[in-house]
């Protein structure tokens, strides 16, 4: 993988926005500023090998495929992302400050990894010729302008915004071979589906911990994320080869990488989880299971998350982690470097752990199961 600065089509932001009528969004600075970082635990843009992803033939999976993209184009979250009277008044103000700095915190974060798949995927439909996948891309970008639209909506409330048309332009974008973009948005769109429904349903049963209205969205919110998951296994069930041989290695890795850069980056919002009353241990092996369960539509493998091994190093790597993140603030070089390799070993520790291996079924189709 390289990064490289590159700068999408001015009219990917502006028909994403206006297609849900945000235009003349507001910047902070601040705010933009926390999306524009480029860290191992930051949300990335993407860009890829658009040719390459234009030349798949879906006719394997023709069947399937109609389907999904019917449900899709039938749009049942047309109307969701708009404030209704659920919308109850937020005390911004009254918010104790730890929780408001990690809340916006999360919010930011889940604004840029919303708005990441929405520039990837309009620039998917920009640039291809293929009518199956063109419409498919299509689709994915409105659903995801609408999530971020609706999350800087939340964020202008408490009088900050994320400048979308700002981070389109200047964010740099990460180049991913396709089929790296399809393990590891596959990956962001199924494991966004299981935080979000897990979130929904412990918020259902103890409503007194809802302290923002935006949760209540997050039913339908995670059914979107789900399709989008679905479409992407199908994309991989077009070429045998991308899910056998090496490329389980790489599935391995990509699994590893997305379970634990969530554990750590959850690790570091200790206010917003007690807040909502949830261990962040438990959500992350919830949502570990959930997603586990998912991806063996596609994946031959999961990761052995109950192995002896797989807590601790998970711990060992959030703790490695943190003390990298003072070395940084504190300018210490040694301790930063200790804190690197303590973290880099961490990480191999996990993805030596044994991987549970499964008969993948001939048809990915799944039905979200809340
Ligand atoms: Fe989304
Ligand atoms: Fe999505």
């Amino acid at each position: 993988m390289k990064d490289m600065t590159h700068s999408a089509d001015a009219a990917t932001v502006e028909e994403a926005l206006a297609a849900d009528n945000h235009q003349g969004i507001v910047d902070s600075e601040g705010a933009t500023a926390l999306a524009m970082q480029n860290t191992l635990l930051t949300p990335r843009f993407y860009t890829t090998d658009f040719d390459e992803m234009d030349a798949i033939d879906v006719s394997p999976v023709r069947k399937d495929w109609d389907t999904l993209i019917d449900q899709m184009k039938s749009d049942p979250n047309k109307g969701h992302f708009k404030k209704n009277e659920d919308w109850d008044h937020v005390d911004w103000d009254g918010m104790e400050p730890k929780l408001k700095r990690e809340f916006i915190d999360f919010l930011v974060s889940s604004c840029t990894a919303e708005f990441s798949g929405c520039v990837l995927y309009k620039e998917m439909k920009r640039r291809g010729n293929n009518e199956d996948i063109v419409t498919l891309f299509q689709l994915m970008a409105r659903d995801e302008a609408r999530h971020a639209g609706f999350i800087n909506d939340a964020l202008r409330e408490a009088g900050i915004a994320v400048n979308l048309g700002f981070l389109t332009q200047k964010k740099k974008y990460t180049y991913f071979r396709p089929k790296f973009i399809y393990y590891a948005t596959y990956l962001s769109e199924k494991i966004g589906y299981a935080r979000y429904i897990t979130i929904y349903r412990h918020l259902e049963a103890n409503p007194e911990l809802r302290f923002h209205p935006i949760f209540k969205w997050f039913r339908e919110w995670c059914n979107d994320e789900f399709s989008h998951g679905e479409a992407f296994a199908l994309l991989m069930k077009t070429d045998p080869k991308l899910t056998s041989g090496v490329n389980v290695l790489w599935i391995k890795f990509f699994l590893t990488a997305v379970y634990s850069t969530m554990y750590v980056r959850d690790h570091q919002r200790p206010a917003f989880h007690a807040a909502l009353g949830v261990d962040p241990d438990w959500y992350a092996h919830e949502v570990f299971t959930k997603t586990s369960t998912i991806s063996k539509q596609v994946f031959p493998i999961t990761l052995d998350i109950d192995h002896p091994r797989w807590q601790p190093g998970l711990v060992a790597l959030q703790r490695a982690n943190a003390d990298l993140d003072r070395a940084k603030k504190a300018g210490n070089p040694i301790k930063r470097l200790t804190a690197s390799m303590r973290a880099a070993a961490a990480f191999v520790g996990l993805l030596t752990i044994p991987a549970i291996k499964h008969q993948v079924p001939a048809s990915t189709r799944l039905e979200p199961a809340y």
